[in-house]
């Protein structure tokens, strides 16, 4: 099988997220590729420090020659960040005809031009899904699923620290330093906290966000933008009074008078689709003409989610690059495509709602009741209308969660009992946030 070396310039917290999801998926990113990708070097400022288990350290370097002069080397992964020593790093890969992979955010929004066309003077590209959002694919959104569209507005929750810290702060009552330490420690917070509750990160998306929806290039440091270190405890109870919540909103949007962008704290009515975006959650909403309003909503930011943003970025590289050398175009999803048949319904499982109409006669409650339990059916509530005796009643049933096959045995048995007046209603219910 074919195989992509690549170089990892940074194995920190997202370096790791890379590392693990390439041996975690290594199985269906080769499907997909029809190749594997090989982690050859990875560079770090000393081989001793502190990393994800999956890193593994017989290929840590101090040198970043070892990786930019290494012909074998195609695709080079920036994941420092920060402006220096990554852009002179870039530069270099890209001066050698290397394909980069980047989440730097700070880098793009302040030195994209120079870097974009160095990469086209080189006949490379340069991919940076990560550095927006994290795990949520927006840029590719904005560049190819909305690219017939005229994007006329975008607002976005892009910090998870800042939305994680004023969540926390209305939900739980939580102290704003408990909540940033809690974002540190969860890996999602800036090396220096400053940037993301200062707004400069949020900043430094928006002006990339605008890049890819606009076409302008604006710097992040003259956008507007305000940070949460002023909203208090009692700023969000009286917005929650006034049936807001407080949310750190980054928009921009095309004015006549030319790109508006800002980033500051701002009262959201709470049955605004923004108002719901909980924790470290981002999300992107979107207001283009041809489709109006659209939402991207996932994971901004941590090791995982960024590192599979970056990994996905690395595969569509591949992609081109083995087209581009086979002289054909790149290959659908799939580089070999299998036939599988779906499970049957009746094995899975679930809860369901079930309305039987009943002529409501002594004993008719534990018939029912019983039937569902001969058939393994579990009751989770039970209630009858009010009707007196002999009148026609509904009784509606809350199943728990149990396979399709009981449930429909019980229903068909129930509907033959000569006291129910038409065929039962019964509808799947839908499982709490991250339940099958
Ligand atoms: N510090 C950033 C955040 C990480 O909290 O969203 C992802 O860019």
């Amino acid at each position: 099988m074919r195989e992509v070396v690549i170089g990892l310039l940074g194995a920190g917290n997202v370096g790791g997220g890379v590392v693990r999801i390439l041996q975690e998926n290594q199985a269906d990113i080769e499907r997909r590729l029809g190749a594997s990708v090989r982690v050859k070097k990875l560079l770090v400022r000393s081989v001793d420090g502190d990393r994800d288990d999956s890193v593994p350290r017989h290929l840590l370097t101090t040198d970043p020659r070892e990786i930019l002069e290494d012909p074998e080397i195609r695709i080079v992964v920036e994941l420092m960040g920060g402006i220096e020593p990554a852009l002179t790093m870039v530069l270099d890969a890209l001066g050698r005809s290397k394909h980069v992979v980047t989440a730097n955010k700070a880098l793009m929004a302040t030195h994209g031009e120079q870097l974009f066309s160095e990469a086209q003077r080189r006949g490379v590209s340069i991919n940076f899904e990560a550095a927006v959002a994290g795990g949520i694919p927006i840029l590719r959104a904005l560049r190819e699923g909305l690219a017939s569209d005229r994007i006329e507005r975008i607002t976005g929750i892009v910090n998870g620290t800042c939305n994680y810290i004023l969540d926390a702060m209305s939900r739980t009552g939580a102290a704003y330093e408990d909540a940033l330490k809690a974002a540190q420690d969860a890996g999602f917070a800036e090396a220096d906290p400053a940037l993301d509750v200062g707004g400069g990160d949020a900043a430094q998306k928006l002006s990339l966000l605008a890049l890819l929806s606009f076409g302008q290039r604006v710097d992040p440091e003259a956008i507007p933008t305000e940070g949460i270190t002023r909203v208090r405890a009692f700023d969000i109870a009286a917005a929650d009074g006034l049936g807001y919540v407080i949310k750190s909103l980054a928009e921009a949007r095309q004015t006549p008078e030319g790109p508006a962008l800002r980033v500051h704290p701002v009262l959201v009515p709470k049955e605004h689709i923004l108002a719901t975006v909980r924790g470290s959650y981002n999300a992107v909403l979107v207001e283009s003409r041809a489709m109006g309003r659209s939402l991207y909503h996932g994971r901004g930011a941590g090791p995982m989610p960024t590192g599979m943003a970056v990994v996905s970025d690395i595969i569509e590289l591949c992609r081109h690059m083995f087209a581009f050398d086979a002289g054909r175009p790149p290959p659908e999803a799939f580089a070999t495509v299998e036939t599988a048949t779906p499970i049957s319904l009746d094995e899975v499982a679930h809860e369901n709602y079930l309305c039987v109409h009943v002529t409501n006669v002594p004993g008719i409650l534990g018939r029912v009741a019983s039937c569902l339990g001969r058939h393994g059916v579990s009751v989770k509530r039970l209630e009858q209308e009010l009707g007196g005796v002999g009148d026609p009643v509904d009784m509606v049933v809350v199943t728990e969660r149990v396979p399709e096959s009981n449930v429909r045995s019980a229903v068909a048995e129930i509907d033959g009992f000569d006291e129910v007046l038409a065929p039962s209603h019964r509808f799947r219910i839908q499982g709490p946030d991250g339940a099958e």
